[in-house]
């Protein structure tokens, strides 16, 4: 129950694959190393992955050329309340990020993420419901650099929480293998 555990976070990944629809055009916000992108780029007909880090987009496009994906590309970009994009993409993603940034930001990005697409998956940390859980999710956030964020998302209600200050009560939510990651579908 490692959540940065390679082999957990490729069950979540497989089950997040399997709500795409094949052929759609998807975009990613806090794509990271573009695994997610890169797993699904044969079965969608174009991807974006968007990241602020330089190290990890350079890492996401070298895999992509190294297995020859033409059809998915990465933008090294901070997501923030100006971030404005006039495509529209059948599938919306955001995978471990709502709780990396400030909760305000979080609010806007979620409703902004929601009208790109005609359906929004979240995947994200949950309330954990064991002590062990909570100490292993503590462990994980504790000495990242987004601590603070992390802690606000939390006092915040956790995804459920920042969805339902976006105004939306009307979403279905998944259990994954990881016990305090959910994946959440929007609408
Ligand atoms: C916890 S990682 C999740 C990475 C990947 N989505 C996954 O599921 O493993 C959060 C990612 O969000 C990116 N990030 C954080 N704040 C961001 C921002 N304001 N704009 C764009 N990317 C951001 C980080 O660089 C990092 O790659």
């Amino acid at each position: 129950m490692h959540l940065k555990a390679k082999d957990n976070l490729t069950s979540v990944w497989e089950q997040l694959s399997d709500f795409v629809v094949p052929g759609s055009k998807v975009i990613e916000w806090g794509c990271g190393n573009g695994a997610l992108l890169q797993r699904l780029s044969g079965k969608i007909s174009y991807g974006l992955g968007i990241d602020k880090s330089k190290k990890l987009i350079d890492y996401a496009r070298k895999q992509k050329e190294s297995a020859g994906s033409t059809n998915i590309e990465f933008i090294c970009r901070e997501l923030g309340e100006h971030y404005e994009d006039d495509q529209r993409y059948d599938f919306a993603i955001a995978s471990l990020f709502f709780h990396v940034i400030p909760v305000p930001e979080a609010v806007y990005l979620v409703k902004k993420l929601e009208e790109l697409s005609q359906r929004t998956i979240i995947c994200a940390l949950t309330h954990p419901e064991t002590f062990k859980q909570k100490m292993v999710l503590w462990l994980d956030q504790r000495f990242s650099d987004h601590y603070d964020n992390f802690i606000a998302y939390k006092k915040a209600g956790y995804m459920k929480g920042i969805l339902e200050r976006c105004g939306y009560t009307d979403f279905r939510t998944y259990d994954t293998s990881i016990p305090f990651v959910k994946i959440y579908i929007l609408p």
